[in-house]
């Protein structure tokens, strides 16, 4: 991958998604999953690396060595996700991976294969507070050279609320899978609230797992998972990733993992905008998402 050439956006069903993934789109669509197969789906920058790293911990039972095998993106491998070249994919992984799988996807549900629900597979579903996705957002597209430049900040504030971003608007991705939960087999976790109470939220995804944990290993599945633990696992952090993809001068991947961050980038004015649009935009579906902890 020439990593110095950001990709543009396309769209699939009027959502924008990276042209590569557009391109080979027919591969991700007839995917065939099994009924053992995990998919955890977010929207980009919602935790979506800490929520695998949680489930990979609950199904080796808080076995550190077994979490460190591999790095994330091989271990649970990103459905959507191919070269420019189609040379190498998620798709291209997970063909020689024998379910169960986990398999990470960003698509918003009315994209995810339908092998997955015919098969009735699990789904954890995790949705981070938007003012924080959009800054964690931001700062990827800066550091990420594979995707398209971020241009400065209030544009791209703008770009996110009009859902003209990589995998489109948050606001749909959250409502959509928030509708069917309780018709799909989706768990449905919130940021801030693993933040709040780790310990109650990996009980809850270990209880949708069907995996009965002790007591002291869900705590210890809490501290392995911690932000400053997973930050220097190099299992854990995409330091495998090239700097020719990730710009590390530019920002981290491993940023700040906080609630709140967003009061560093947002301006009164930006907020109050925000706000007004959000409260609107949500009101038909009332996801009791936190802006604070
Ligand atoms: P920030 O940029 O706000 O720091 P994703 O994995 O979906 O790309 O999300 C990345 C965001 O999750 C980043 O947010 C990253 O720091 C944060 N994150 C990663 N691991 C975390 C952890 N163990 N606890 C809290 N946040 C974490």
């Amino acid at each position: 991958m020439d990593g110095t050439t950001r990709e543009r956006l396309s769209q699939i069903q009027g959502v924008p998604l990276l042209e590569p993934v557009v391109k080979y789109w027919a591969r991700v669509e007839k995917f065939q999953a099994s009924n053992e197969d995990l998919l955890i789906t977010t929207y980009p920058k919602a935790g979506t690396t800490w929520t695998q790293e949680v489930v990979d911990s609950i199904l080796n039972e808080g076995d550190v060595e077994k979490c460190k095998r591999a790095p994330t993106q091989v271990r649970m491998p990103f459905l959507e996700m191919t070269a420019p070249d189609g040379s190498s994919s998620g798709i291209t992984k997970l063909e020689v991976m024998d379910p169960p799988r986990v398999i990470k996807t960003h698509l918003p549900i009315q994209l995810v294969p339908r092998s997955f629900w015919d098969a009735g597979c699990k789904v954890i579903y995790m949705a981070r507070n938007p003012k924080d996705t959009v800054v964690s957002y931001y700062h990827f597209d800066r550091m990420h050279l594979y995707q398209p430049e971020p241009g400065p900040w209030p544009q791209y504030l703008e770009k996110f609320m009009k859902g003209q971003l990589g995998w489109g608007s948050w606001y749909d991705h959250v409502k959509g899978y928030w509708r069917e939960r309780h018709n799909k087999k989706i768990l449905y976790i919130l940021y801030e609230d693993m933040k709040e109470d780790p310990v109650r939220e990996i009980t809850r995804i270990a209880q949708f797992l069907e995996r009965q944990l002790s007591k002291s290993t869900i705590e210890h599945i809490v501290q392995m998972t911690a932000f400053s633990v997973m930050r220097e696992n190099p299992m854990a952090n995409y330091s495998t990733i090239p700097d020719t993809i990730f710009d590390r001068a530019a920002s981290e991947f491993m940023r700040k993992g906080e609630v709140g961050d967003w009061k560093n980038h947002f301006s009164a004015e930006e907020d109050a905008a925000f706000e007004e649009h959000y409260r609107k935009i949500m009101s038909d579906c009332p996801i009791p998402i936190r802006f604070t902890i």
